[in-house]
């Protein structure tokens, strides 16, 4: 068999085990980009060490004074923060007194085409939380609101061990539908999903080839 039959059974047979390539819609304005950072994940790696190297991973204090189970740093013109005095956005990491890093150029352009892909054109994030979750930590429902413009899109990238995501609504009682996502899957969410509560169920221990017993996520904004 050769010629155009072949690439005809060559096609089909890539649609079906190709999954990187496919996208959910989770409500509207949100969209799940199953396997889109696959390609970048050694470089989104090797860079979130860069940074931790500069801004080293740090479990952050909640006003309320309960200290969070996930490991947070920062990128890019503002990093968002929590302590005692509140949740906010800030140029300067408080544990070292400088800057945050740089963004890397690759979560700038992945961000971008994402948030194109999903309807978003001209996303340009000047902030990125970078989240480390071990087995068992988990992030409760919440909204993020501490942006100054919420017609931006946030986009979410998973790196690492699997975990369950929860997606929501405006209202914090809104049972939220229940997402797997895996390393290199795409989360964007704007418009009229862009409040949406959301949350991390508690990390499964396991072990990943690329980051051992961790998952990372990167939340990318146009937080100033
Ligand atoms: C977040 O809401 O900041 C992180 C979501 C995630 O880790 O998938
Ligand atoms: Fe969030």
């Amino acid at each position: 068999m050769s010629g155009p039959t072949m690439a005809y059974i060559c096609g089909a047979m890539q649609s079906l085990f190709d999954t990187s390539g496919e996208s959910e819609a989770l409500a509207a304005g949100a969209v799940l980009l199953r396997g889109r950072a696959l390609p970048l994940a050694t470089t989104l790696l090797a860079a979130i060490e860069q940074i931790a190297a500069r801004a080293p991973f740090r479990r952050m204090t909640t006003p309320g004074g309960f200290e969070m189970s996930v490991a947070m740093t920062n990128c890019g013109q503002a990093g968002w923060l929590t302590d005692r005095k509140g949740y906010r956005y800030d140029a300067v990491d408080p544990q070292t007194g400088q800057p945050w890093p740089p963004m890397p150029a690759a979560f700038l352009a992945l961000a971008r085409e994402a948030a194109a892909e999903t309807g978003y054109a001209g996303f340009v994030p000047d902030a990125c939380l970078i989240n480390r979750y071990e087995p068992g930590a988990r992030l409760s429902l919440h909204q993020d609101r501490d942006e100054a413009d919420y017609g931006h899109p946030i986009v979410s990238v998973s790196l690492g061990l699997p975990a369950t995501f929860q997606f929501g609504g405006l209202k914090r009682s809104d049972q939220p539908r229940r997402v797997a996502l895996g390393h290199g899957d795409i989360v964007v969410w704007g418009g009229p999903s862009r409040l949406f509560h959301h949350g991390v169920l508690g990390l499964k221990d396991g072990l990943h080839p690329s980051t051992g017993r961790h998952r990372f996520n990167l939340t990318l904004r146009q937080a100033l």
